[in-house]
């Protein structure tokens, strides 16, 4: 068993440490008052931590209700939309980048969202200490980061002992969405998938375009530059 801390730092039982390589940009910078404002007084209702005991989402959103979890929600639009258009089910967004967090959380304050909570931090130590395993409705990874260096590949979310856990936290059937719009990370994903032995691929290769995912500002931007969408989507068997 490992225990994580808030920096990705663990320690195994016989009290070594190791650090999780992460998976996202360290991004520095001021916050606009508009958005530091928001972090402060929204993450106090609307906000969860990534390190801490199990969640208890029935006490969390005040019903019970299928939870879905989203990584790296960046601005939070798709989020906001998504949960908007799909009242019965939980929406739970994790998310590094501090601005982005923000936004989702004044999205949700302006639009009155009673079904989304966010985790400002690393998803993979949220899915790790606070999330029971076989729980989720789905988990929703759109353009994670493509780590296209060859020597920044290890930084790729989508990668076996990673996708394990995802999986591990899927309840049987749940479903894994994923999208990218990086050809060769593509390949990555869907091999890395369907190696995972707990999940099946719905579809032959690609899933169509998912009609129920609305099109964020990166992907707008990744289309308008030439780049193609590959879309996945996997069951936990
Ligand atoms: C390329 S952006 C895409 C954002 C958004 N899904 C969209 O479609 O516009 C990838 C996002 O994932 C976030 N991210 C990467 N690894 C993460 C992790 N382990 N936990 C939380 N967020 C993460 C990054 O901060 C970044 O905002």
């Amino acid at each position: 068993m490992c225990v994580q801390s808030k920096g990705g730092r663990t320690a195994t039982p016989g009290g070594r440490a190791q650090t999780r390589v992460q998976t996202y940009y360290g991004r520095r910078g001021r916050l606009r008052t508009r958005r530091r404002d928001a972090l402060a007084r929204l993450l106090r209702g609307y906000g969860v931590e990534v390190a801490g005991d199990r969640l208890d989402p029935a006490a969390l959103y005040g019903r019970q209700a299928p939870l879905v979890l989203e990584i790296g929600s960046g601005m939070g639009d798709a989020t906001a939309a998504m949960a908007a258009g799909d009242p019965d089910r939980d929406y739970l967004a994790a998310e590094v980048h501090a601005p982005g967090v923000a936004d989702l959380l004044l999205l949700v304050e302006e639009q009155g969202l009673t079904n989304v909570r966010v985790a400002h931090g690393d998803a993979l130590t949220l899915l790790e200490q606070r999330i029971a395993p076989d729980s989720l409705a789905a988990i929703h990874s759109f353009f994670p980061d493509p780590w296209p260096k060859a020597r920044h590949h290890k930084r790729r979310l989508f990668q076996p002992a990673h996708v394990a856990l995802l999986r591990s936290r899927l309840a049987p059937g749940a479903t894994l969405h994923a999208v990218t719009d990086w050809p060769d990370y593509a390949e990555v994903m869907l091999a890395t998938l369907e190696a995972d032995p707990g999940l099946v691929n719905a579809y032959q290769r690609w899933a169509p375009p998912q009609p129920h995912r609305p099109a964020t500002k990166y992907e707008q931007r990744a289309l308008a530059q030439g780049r193609s969408i590959h879309e996945l989507v996997f069951h936990r068997r």
